[in-house]
């Protein structure tokens, strides 16, 4: 059970303020009940929830995307330390919510969240060649040398085989564009430290063909949408 408030946030996507004043002002019935209470425990699987006496429907499995800032750990839960679903709890009060593959604390940008397991095994799995492009910083220009090497697949220290990753130089002397398609612990940084290179800054930029939402600053997320979804199996 949750509080009629919260539910309807999430129910219709909205803001908890927006679903605040939808109770308030009596918008909101809970099985055919004008509510006016926003604290009514209300089960939302079981319990008809309506807005203008249109009924909402439960969505089975949501789908957030989050542009991650920087010193939030990639997980569901952790005792002392903020997560990446405890951000996006407030709007999206559900459990077994999991970020999608692990950002690294320092790392940011586009993380989806969702409460879908089969989606999210899908999604990170090496077998679905996903791609999964990050804007990487370094602590020194890269070489032509460099980028064959990486182009090429390398093997790590501990002999972990990496597949080939496509490199591409940006306008920017230190920043290049890495694109993978597994996700191995720390693979970006350790792939970059076999040819002697640091990263300074790390930025997922795309999943697929599912782009960081430049709308979204650090920290913000959004549902997303049917396209979205569409997009990261491109
Ligand atoms: N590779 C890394 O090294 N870190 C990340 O957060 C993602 C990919």
């Amino acid at each position: 059970m949750e509080r009629l408030d919260k539910i309807v946030a999430s129910m219709t996507g909205g803001s908890r303020k927006d679903a605040r004043g939808m109770v308030l002002r009596g918008r909101v019935s809970v099985n055919g009940k004008v509510s006016g209470n926003i604290a009514q425990k209300v089960d939302p699987k079981t319990d008809d929830i309506s807005v203008d006496g249109q009924s909402l429907t439960y969505k089975k499995y949501v789908y957030i995307m989050i542009n991650k800032p920087k010193g939030i750990l990639s997980a569901s839960n952790d005792k002392s330390r903020e997560t990446v679903v405890d951000l996006v709890k407030p709007d999206f009060p559900r459990d077994g919510l999991f970020p999608v593959g692990r950002l690294d604390k320092d790392t940011t940008g586009l993380l989806i969240i969702t409460d879908d397991g089969d989606f999210g095994h899908k999604v990170i799995s090496p077998k679905s060649l996903i791609e999964k492009e990050y804007l990487v910083t370094l602590d020194k220009p890269i070489t032509a040398e460099d980028i064959k090497v990486l182009e090429a697949g390398v093997t790590l220290a501990d002999g972990t085989v990496c597949r080939p990753a496509k490199v591409r130089q940006t306008e920017r002397e230190k920043v290049v564009s890495m694109t993978i398609t597994e996700g191995k612990y720390h693979e970006i940084k350790r792939m970059l430290g076999v040819v002697g290179i640091g990263v300074n800054e790390l930025e997922r930029i795309r999943i697929g063909s599912l782009c960081k939402d430049d709308k979204l600053d650090v920290g913000q997320y959004r549902e997303l949408t049917e396209e979205d979804l569409s997009l990261v199996w491109k």
